[in-house]
Parts: structure tokens; sequence; C-alpha cells
């Protein structure tokens, strides 16, 4: 008789020896992941001069203005950022001119003072990793700077998450110290794909962190068709894809919003799949595939890290279309949602959070808020969810809070 573990033997194997064969189609699996920085930029000559002509000046020892750099999600942002910041910090280097180039991604971080621990490493100063007040860092990070007179850009990618946890002190702080750092400066770059985010800045803050503007366009299907065509190129070995499925690849990824990570992500869940079935070349079926695996896996996450709040706003939606759609009013989810506050103890936030809540999950796609006008009746919104219910309950049963709500 065969034994579990004896099977279980022979499936790796066959795992393994495959493997061995060395029938792989990626040359270079790493130039489709999602931090590969390439080499060249297509469509971003306009961006790059224009970050380089605004950093330019720390060459010769004067502070570049501070930058904001705004565009949606796989826009090229960071990707055009770290680009320039490395090639400044190697011309730098090479004419030994003593500056710092130091970046962050406040998602990644996910504190105040760990965005600050990121900048004391970079500029050589040692900081604990907790324990300290985030002013009492900020000013050995200050004092450090002037008493070496260091010149140093800061790059904050993802800056909303930052300001968003915790307000702009802290910008207002960064934004407002030379006094305290000079003859030493810093200049900031601030990266978002949230258009509204400056709104959220106060006056003050707004206009110093934004003394620079850039905005970064979505693609066109066609310069997504370029951009994969080159990246494939590196990624792939020659005749290991077709280019249906390259074409395939930039005209999913072009209908939204001309998302450069979507096309690439694709192409590599594609690659991935067509290799783990053993296929010789990546065609379009396997990047249709890949497609349905990345949009649930993009629902899925979306819905696992909403607050709280958000989750059961959605919930609440979701039961109140189940009932009659008459009734998926933004009052009558309100109800439905003070009613699962009370189930799981939480206090209700009010109608104009939720209002505001009800926009966001609009923003992700996971529901539709649209304005109704009732003429002197005045106006409501009509909420529809656009998930279903099985997909929502799956991802909250594992949330303790809501699970109990799932029925
Ligand atoms: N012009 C381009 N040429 C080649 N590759 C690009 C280009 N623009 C973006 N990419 C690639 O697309 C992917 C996403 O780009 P990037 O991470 O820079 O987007 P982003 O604008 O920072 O998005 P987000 O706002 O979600 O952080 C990366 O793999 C990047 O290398
Ligand atoms: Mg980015």
């Amino acid at each position: 008789m065969i034994s579990d573990q004896d099977r279980d033997r022979d499936t790796l194997d066959t795992i393994f020896s495959k493997a061995l064969q060395g029938r792989t189609l990626f040359k270079n699996h790493k130039a489709l992941q999602s931090d590969f920085v390439p080499d060249h930029l297509p469509f971003r000559n306009t961006q790059l001069s224009s970050i380089a002509e605004i950093l330019a000046p720390i060459l010769h020892g004067s502070k570049p203005s501070n930058l904001l750099i705004y565009g949606k999600t796989g826009t090229g942002k960071t990707a055009a950022a770290r680009h320039i910041t490395t090639k400044l910090a190697q011309t730098a280097q090479k004419k030994r001119i003593d500056s710092n180039f130091i970046y962050c991604n406040a998602r990644m971080s996910g504190t105040e003072y760990r965005t600050l621990c990121e900048l004391a490493i970079g500029i050589g100063l040692k900081i604990p990793f907790t324990g300290l007040a985030v002013t009492e860092v900020l000013s050995r990070i200050q004092h450090f700077m002037k008493q070496h007179s260091l010149k140093t850009i800061f790059v904050i990618d993802e800056i909303d998450y930052l300001i968003r946890a915790y307000g702009d002190d802290l910008l207002y702080d960064l934004t407002s110290s030379s006094d305290k750092i000079s003859p030493g400066f810093l200049s900031l770059i601030g990266i978002s794909n949230d258009l509204q985010f400056k709104e959220e800045l106060g006056a003050r803050v707004q206009s110093r962190l934004s003394e620079e503007e850039l905005v970064f366009p979505p693609y066109s299907a066609e310069e997504l068709r370029t951009i994969l065509n080159e990246r494939a190129t590196v990624a792939l070995n020659t005749k290991a894809y077709t280019t249906a499925a390259i074409n395939l690849c930039s005209a999913l990824s072009g209908s939204e919003h001309g998302d450069a990570r979507r096309a690439v992500d694709l192409l590599r869940i594609a690659g991935e799949i067509a290799e783990r079935e053993g296929s010789d070349q990546l065609d379009e079926r396997h990047v249709r595939i890949a497609l349905q695996k990345i949009d649930q896996d993009r629902v899925s996450e979306a819905l696992k890290t909403l607050p709280i709040h958000a989750k059961i706003v959605l919930l609440a939606s979701i039961y109140s279309s189940q009932n009659d759609s008459t009734h998926s009013s933004s009052g009558f989810v309100y109800d439905k949602y003070s009613e699962l506050c009370k189930k799981t103890g939480l206090e209700a936030l009010t109608t104009r959070r939720v209002s505001g809540l009800l926009t966001e999950l609009d923003t992700l796609g996971l529901l539709t808020a649209a304005v109704v006008n009732y003429g002197r009746y005045g106006r409501t919104k009509k909420i529809t969810p656009q998930i279903s219910f099985a997909v929502a309950s799956k991802v909250f049963e594992s949330d303790d809070t809501i699970k109990h709500l799932i029925h």
C-alpha cells in the first residue's frame, strides 16, 4: 500500500524534477517584481527632467525646493523618484559633493517614529528603534544635521498614510526647520496617489511642501505596450511569450486608468501560471487566468485592510440591498449600520462620517454611491454594493470584532 507520506514525496519529486529540467520561462524574475526600478523609463522624460531640474541645485550646495508628486497608482512615481535620486547620488559621489539622498515609504514604515528613524539611518545617526519621543528624535536629527552641515533630500513615498494617521505636525516641523539645521538643509519630496490628500494638509504645510508640484498622468494602452515589451525582453526568455499576451496585458491594464503596475503584475503572474503548467510559452489564456487571480486578491486585500467602521458600513449596505432594492438609500444603510454597531458594542459614527466612508468605499470600487435628486424632498445617495455577500463574509469571518455579524 502507498502511504500518504510516499505520495507526498512523489508529488514533490515530480515538481522538483520539472524544475531541474530547467524549462523556465523567466530569465530574470526580479525584473517583474514590484520594487524593480528599470534603467529606462519610457514616457517619463518630461517628469524626470522636471525632477532633475528641481533637485539639481544640491549639486552646487543650494537647497532645492520641496516637491510634491501626484498621480494615480502605477503611473511611475516611485520608479521615477528612485531613478532620479540614485542618479543624483551617483553624480554627487563622483564629484565628491557632500549630500544625502534618502528614500522612505511611509506606509511600510507605519509610524512617524519609524519614518524619522529611516531619515536618521540615512544620515548616519544612531537612534534607538523605540523609546524616545518623536520630538526628541527630530531634534537629535536636526542637531546632527547642523553639526555636520548635512545637505539632504528626503523622499517620503505614500506620504498620505502619515498624514492620515498623525496629522501634519511632523511635516510642519520638517519643512520649517531651516534655522535649526543651517548651514545644512533638508528638502522634502512627498509622493501620493491620493489626489485629494493635499486638501487634508493645513495651509501652512500645504504651501511649504508644494513649493513645486508635479503630476504623473496615466499611461495609454499603447504606452503600456511599449513599457511591457521592454520589460518582457529583460525578464523573459525569447520565444517564452507571445505578442498577443503582451498586448492583452496592456489592454487590460489600460482600460481603467493606465496602471503600469497592473500590467507588470499581470505579466509576472501569467508567467508563473504558465510555468507551473509546464507550458513552453506564456499566452493569452494564462493572462486571463492571471487577471482573475489579481482581481480576487485585490478585493480580498481591500476588504481586509478596511477600518472597522468601513467594514460595518459595507456589510450594512450588502444586507440592505438583500432586503429590497428600494431600501438601499444612504439613510436605510445608516440605520442598518447603527443596528450592527449596537450588536458589536461599538458606538456608531455620525451620518456625516458614514457618508464619508461610503464615498471612500465607492472610490475603492466596493460599492457605488450615486446621488439621487428628489427635487424639493432633497437628495440622497443610492447605495449599490459591488461585491457579493459570499466574498465579503469570507474575509470578514476572520475579523473577531464583526464575525458574529455574518449570518
Ligand atoms: N515609464 C515606465 N517605464 C517602465 N516601467 C515603468 C514605468 N512606469 C512605471 N513602471 C513600472 O510599473 C510599476 C509601477 O510603477 P510605480 O511603482 O513607480 O508606480 P507608482 O506611481 O509609484 O504607484 P503607487 O501610487 O501605487 O505607488 C513598477 O514596476 C515600475 O517599474
Ligand atoms: Mg509608488
